[in-house]
């Protein structure tokens, strides 16, 4: 299939872009390298282009003859939603939008999105079995990163009904590890994301690691993700990719089912290093949701995903090579 990859660059777009290729698709990766990585991706698979820029877009679609688009390139920080909606909306939702109905006009007719757990917001506790969230969970987003993504999907929704057209939205928990072979791994400038953080203070890249809050309501007062290991994440658009046609409207949640607390996530770092995680105890940051664990079976159910990794250990241990090996990231 021939296949055009936004922000194929990034961590999870990378490691996606890896399967594609593996996989026999002819993939074009458009990125504009402000948070990708150049290294990341073959070179002559990359053109190094704005999401903002929908006639450079529109002519790919044509020239390379596109029949799928994999939509990662977006503005993905949660806490920096909070603090700027608008660079959010205008990139993840005119933008996107813009870059949907190019597709539409160009008959691609396939089209899969980077989705996030973020969409549900707040855990609906006074439901029995609210967690783990299902797909059809309620839907109300306590950020503007979650509040883009959802108004989106719904985009997509009713493209799907109106044109001929089918999509996948890819409901991703916590994306975290590295490639096996330590090719590709995480690199955030600045980074955010909690894995590389704790990694960093074992390393004495930073001086401590801070905890956002330790008085939620949950075992150990401290945030609950559902880590999900980033090839497995990358397997799931691949399997999505071979499912869709006209009309298909597929959505799944991608994490692994389990959750684990910031301070367990401190903990299996020291485990697998060896080394020890100064740590500072600070306050809940914005736009933090208690708990965040997938059901998800329905992906495994239709989709056939069958994750590699399916323990905070494991993943933790390629996220551990990956930092070893480069403690610059892509530039070292
Ligand atoms: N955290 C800390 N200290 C840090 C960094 C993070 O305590 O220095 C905590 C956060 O408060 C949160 C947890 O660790 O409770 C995980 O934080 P991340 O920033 O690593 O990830 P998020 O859960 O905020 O967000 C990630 C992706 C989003 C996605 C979301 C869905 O970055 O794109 O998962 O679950 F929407």
């Amino acid at each position: 299939m021939r296949i055009l990859v936004t922000g194929g660059a990034g961590y999870i777009g990378s490691h996606t872009v890896r399967q594609l290729i593996a996989g026999g698709h002819d993939v074009t990766v458009f990125d504009n390298l402000r948070y990708g990585h150049r290294q990341a991706v073959p070179a002559e698979r990359l053109v190094v282009g704005d999401l903002r820029d929908i006639d450079h877009l529109d002519h790919l679609l044509v020239v390379e003859r596109v029949e799928a688009v994999v939509h990662f390139a977006a503005s993905t920080s949660v806490p920096e939603s909070v603090k700027a909606p608008a660079e959010y909306y205008t990139n993840n939702l005119v933008y996107s939008l813009q870059l949907l109905d190019r597709c539409r006009r160009n008959g691609v007719g396939k089209f899969v999105f980077s989705s996030t757990a973020a969409v549900y917001g707040l855990p609906d506790y006074g439901v029995p079995d609210a967690v783990p969230i299902r797909e059809d969970a309620k839907k109300v987003p306590v950020n503007p990163y979650g509040a883009t993504k959802l108004a989106f999907e719904r985009a997509l929704e009713d493209y799907s009904f109106a044109y001929p057209f089918g999509y996948c939205a890819l409901r991703y928990f916590n994306a975290a590890g590295a490639a096996e072979d330590g090719a590709i791994g995480e690199d955030h400038t600045p980074e955010t994301h909690l894995i590389p953080i704790v990694i960093q203070a074992a390393t004495g890249k930073r001086p401590h690691v801070e905890i956002f809050g330790t008085d939620y309501n949950t075992p150990d007062g401290t945030c609950v993700r559902d880590y999900v290991h980033v090839d497995d994440l990358a397997a799931a658009h691949v399997l999505a990719l071979g499912k869709l046609g006209p009309g298909k409207r597929l959505t799944y949640n991608v994490g692994i089912g389990r959750g684990y607390s910031v301070r367990e996530v401190i903990a299996t770092v020291e485990a697998v290093s060896g080394l020890t995680v100064p740590v500072k105890e600070g306050v809940r940051r914005d736009g933090d949701p208690p708990v965040l664990v997938a059901a998800a079976d329905r992906l495994r159910a239709e989709l056939g995903w069958a994750p590699k990794y399916t323990n905070l250990r494991a993943i933790v241990e390629t996220a551990w090579r990956w930092h070893k090996a480069h403690p610059d990231g892509f530039g070292g």
